[in-house]
């Protein structure tokens, strides 16, 4: 519990609205700044206040930091997908490395002295040894991996200068939903495989792709350290405890649970927990896929008090599985 409050970027969104409702379940104050380019206000818990606009207008996010005595910002929003950032890299720079720059510099101006920041497994590209660890070389092979490891390195500058503190958190294979069904992963197109397969279980898809069948890999398909997107957000709160607690000091952390599983793997979990076979198509590599990504979490686990509380592959297909019916309800399909 802290008296001031927490302003959250993308806090409509996937990953975001999650740790809006573990900073509000642990007694935060909570703003949001969202866009809602791709968030939505439902998903946002009613005991947050929600202010729509760019994380780059600064009068906008100054003015939020001030009258709701903002302490220390979580900075989700930003563009996610991949492939897009290949095909069009000014937005991602745009949109993750130069908003983020603005966003720093508000918090500085305003005196908020706490960052946590998304960061990604993407920073590492194709490491050459897995369970992937924060040391490893960072060459992302992406302008998605590179926006991201910009901005950590713009929060790296700018806490040896100011009196400020960040943690990084590079976030491996993010999936599952709030358990109590309270938020889910919401945007249309999806593109993550756990997304897709209950998209295929609930009626939305026919089949499921597999993209390669011919890694090193025990089944030769691509291997991901997924971890439940609650866990994910109870980390976050944790750091910020930590980056209150320990001014001086600033962090990186892998976040996974430091196990893998192949796509089949998933796909077999999908077809347990739903009693169906999913009908599975096998087609060549997608574009810029690892084979394996997998965290070394030694770091996270000697940081900070975080234990993993659902690392259960059938718990996140539920779980997502669970919010994707909701979803189809809420949206009427
Ligand atoms: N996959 C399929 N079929 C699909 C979707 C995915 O076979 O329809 C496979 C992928 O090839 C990969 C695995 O499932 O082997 C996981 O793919 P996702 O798209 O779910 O996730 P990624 O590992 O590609 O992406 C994640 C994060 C990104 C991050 C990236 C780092 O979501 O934000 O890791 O490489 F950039």
């Amino acid at each position: 519990m802290s008296d001031g409050a927490v302003l959250v970027t993308g806090g409509a969104g996937y990953i975001g609205s999650h740790a809006v409702l573990a900073l509000l379940d642990a007694g935060h104050r909570v703003v949001v700044v969202d866009n809602l380019s791709t968030g939505f206000p439902f998903l946002v818990d009613p005991r947050a206040t929600l202010v729509q606009g760019e994380i780059e207008d600064e009068a906008l996010v100054r003015g939020a930091m001030r009258d709701h005595g903002v302490i220390a910002v979580m900075h989700f929003a930003g563009s996610i997908i991949v492939p897009e950032s290949v095909t069009d890299p000014l937005k991602y720079y745009r949109n993750n490395t130069v908003a983020s720059r603005s966003l720093i510099g508000s918090a500085v101006a305003s005196g908020v002295r706490h960052f946590i920041f998304s960061s990604t497994a993407a920073t590492y590209g194709m490491p050459e040894i897995v369970p992937v660890s924060e040391d490893s070389p960072k060459l992302p092979i992406n302008p998605y991996g590179t926006s991201k490891l910009m901005t950590e390195l713009m929060l790296r500058d700018v806490a040896a200068a100011h009196d400020f503190n960040y943690c990084a958190l590079r976030y491996f294979n993010v999936a599952g939903a709030d358990p109590q069904g309270r938020t889910g992963q919401s945007t249309a197109g999806a593109t993550h495989l756990i997304k897709i397969a209950v998209e295929a279980a609930i009626g939305k898809r026919d089949h499921v792709t597999v993209f390669g069948t011919d890694y090193d890999t025990a089944d030769g398909t691509g291997v991901r350290d997924y971890i439940h997107v609650s866990d994910l957000a109870a980390a976050h709160v944790d750091a910020l405890g930590l980056l209150i607690a320990r001014p001086g000091e600033s962090h990186t952390l892998n976040c996974g649970y430091g196990r893998g599983y192949s796509v089949n793997e998933v796909l077999d979990a999908v077809d347990r927990v739903t009693n169906l076979k999913i009908e599975r198509r096998y087609a060549e590599r997608r574009l810029g896929d690892a084979g394996e990504l997998v965290a070394d979490n030694r770091r996270i686990l000697e940081t900070l008090p975080w234990r993993p509380k659902r690392d259960d592959l059938d718990g996140i297909v539920k779980d997502a599985l669970a919010w994707e019916r909701k979803l189809a309800e809420i949206r009427g399909e």
